[in-house]
């Protein structure tokens, strides 16, 4: 059997939700990830840092005995988000980074920024003090193309930011599009993005080719295959400013399968088979530890961890994981329409 032994994998953009679901789908990040950056975009946003060290402590108290998982907290960030609490939470090492939602652009982001002006003095102290700022990188005017938002983002949104603050640290979340490999690639080390699997191995059709498919869509929605082969060129080529961030998005089933079907794909159970067959696929497994377990960590300024995990492939092809079942519904796990053989040992 062919094996492979990597440092343990950290999740750069993650959504764990709270209640219940949070206890039902910790465990499958738990087990594979030492580490993930937590999305705060819970109904009631986690805007201060008390809110972050209480959403954290849930977290940890849902936590399977045995698994030994750190949470990285973010702060969502609002027209009046108070630039001494995010220094302070900063420097105490109780929040790794902020995330901009654009209000309006995604599943619960009606707290977020409207004129990105008023958040200027927040940037002005995360530049000073090195923390990333977190960006959903699309616009909301009703009148961009829903395919084009990221394009349109990067144009009239970040590289206006990016002159004003030069040294910012800036993660462009969940990239989408060749435009968006472009701009990181034309950019210094100062910017970063991570990359979703499902983003690597869909493109629109999946979504939208013989039915219309909910669990295949998300936020930015998957584009035409030219991005998607933009995608998988930037990731799979070991640069240091790609690296891996899930969004795992998990919603109930009948809140995807509706007349208005909630954005978000339940992905962590295969993530990291699925993105390692596509280093495979691509013949770039000898990079798969840089975008796995060591940019983001680069990154972050932070070590990379010394546990390792050790991943087979194996004869036969691995199976789309179980649905998880809650009490209100069922959380359907990421098909990725294609042939996976590797999955992580234990
Ligand atoms: O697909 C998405 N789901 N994109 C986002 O930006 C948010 C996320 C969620 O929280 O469900
Ligand atoms: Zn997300």
């Amino acid at each position: 059997m062919t094996t492979l032994n990597i440092p343990m994998p950290d999740d750069w953009h993650l959504h764990l939700r709270s209640g219940e679901m949070l206890n039902k789908v910790l465990p499958y990040t738990s087990s594979h990830f030492a580490r993930a950056i937590i999305m705060p975009n819970l109904p009631s946003p986690v805007i201060t840092t008390a809110d972050a060290n209480n959403y954290r402590q849930e977290i940890i108290d849902n936590l399977p005995e045995n698994h030994h998982f750190t949470p990285l907290m973010t702060l969502y960030m609002t027209e009046s988000t108070d630039p001494d609490d995010v220094r302070l939470g900063y420097m105490k090492g109780e929040v790794q980074a902020v995330k901009l939602y654009p209000a309006g652009a995604t599943t619960h982001s009606d707290a977020g920024v409207k004129n990105l002006e008023k958040i200027y003095p927040v940037l002005d102290v995360m530049e000073q003090i090195g923390m990333p700022f977190l960006v959903h990188g699309e616009v909301v005017d009703r009148d961009v193309d829903i395919f084009d938002r990221e394009a349109v983002f990067i144009e009239t949104k970040l590289i206006p930011i990016r002159q004003r603050f030069p040294h910012l640290k800036i993660v462009f979340e969940h990239l989408t599009t060749k435009e968006g490999v472009d701009y990181v690639l034309s950019s210094n080390e100062n910017t970063a993005a991570t990359i979703t699997p499902h983003h690597l191995v869909i493109n629109r059709n999946a979504m939208l080719v013989g039915g219309i498919k909910p669990h295949y869509y998300c936020l930015p929605v998957a584009k035409r295959e030219s991005h998607r082969l933009a995608l998988r060129q930037a990731a799979t080529s070991g640069d240091a400013r790609f690296f891996l961030g899930t969004d795992s998005a998990p919603h109930l089933i009948n809140a995807k399968e509706s007349a208005c079907g909630c954005a978000g794909i339940f992905n962590v159970a295969n993530a990291i088979a699925v993105v390692t067959q596509v280093f495979e696929d691509e013949n770039t497994l000898p990079a798969l530890e840089k975008f796995l377990s060591l940019n983001g960590a680069a990154f972050y300024g932070l070590a990379v961890n010394d546990r390792r995990i050790v991943l087979e492939r194996s004869e036969q092809c691995l199976p789309i994981p179980d649905n998880i079942k809650l009490a209100e519904g069922e959380v359907t796990a990421f098909d990725p329409m294609m042939d996976v053989y590797w999955r992580v040992r234990g």
